[in-house]
């Protein structure tokens, strides 16, 4: 019997403006896809954007449903439709942020599992980490250099 012990390292900055312009310009853009979610049931609003190798800027927001289940976070939708849009193009950095229509937001929201498992899923593909940014609506910002440091024990396509 041995004992392992995984690290997971991030970094916090104060506050947006504490980021290199095109990372706060993408948390930006984050924020303006909260603006357009689609969160009547939940009232809690999610954006992400996805900065991809060519420049170009994805962006997805929570896209809820009267049948709960079928709704989709905004981290998936923005992933999904940036595979859709630009399959085989690298993917370089996720922000993400978030508005509840309850309270104010101030502390970093993390993505759910399924959302890291499913941005995942592109890291592994691409074979170059993602770095990934998330913040709620005002305060921190926390920052991952790789998926694998939000998701530790991930299951890949290694396992098929
Ligand atoms: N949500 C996201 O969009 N991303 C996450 O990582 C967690 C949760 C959405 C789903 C639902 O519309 C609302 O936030 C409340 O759970």
């Amino acid at each position: 019997m041995k004992e392992y012990t995984k690290k997971t390292s991030f970094t916090i900055y104060e506050s947006i403006a504490d980021l290199a312009k095109e990372d706060s310009d993408l948390l930006q853009q984050a924020k303006m896809a909260v603006e357009k979610a689609y969160a009547p049931y939940s009232h809690f609003q999610v954006g992400a954007a996805l900065l991809l190798e060519n420049g170009e800027i994805v962006i997805g927001n929570n896209q809820e449903n009267a049948a709960y289940p079928s709704g989709m976070c905004a981290e998936r939708v923005a992933i999904w439709s940036a595979a859709s849009h630009f399959p085989g193009v690298v993917v370089k950095k996720v922000a993400i942020s978030v508005k509840s229509q309850m309270k104010m937001i101030d502390k970093p929201v993390a993505p759910c599992g399924a959302c890291r498992q499913s941005l995942l899923e592109y890291e592994v593909k691409q074979k170059e980490p993602i770095e990934i940014f998330f913040m709620g609506e005002v305060g921190k910002v926390i920052k991952a250099n790789s998926l694998q440091d939000l998701l530790p024990f991930s299951f890949d396509q290694s396992y098929l």
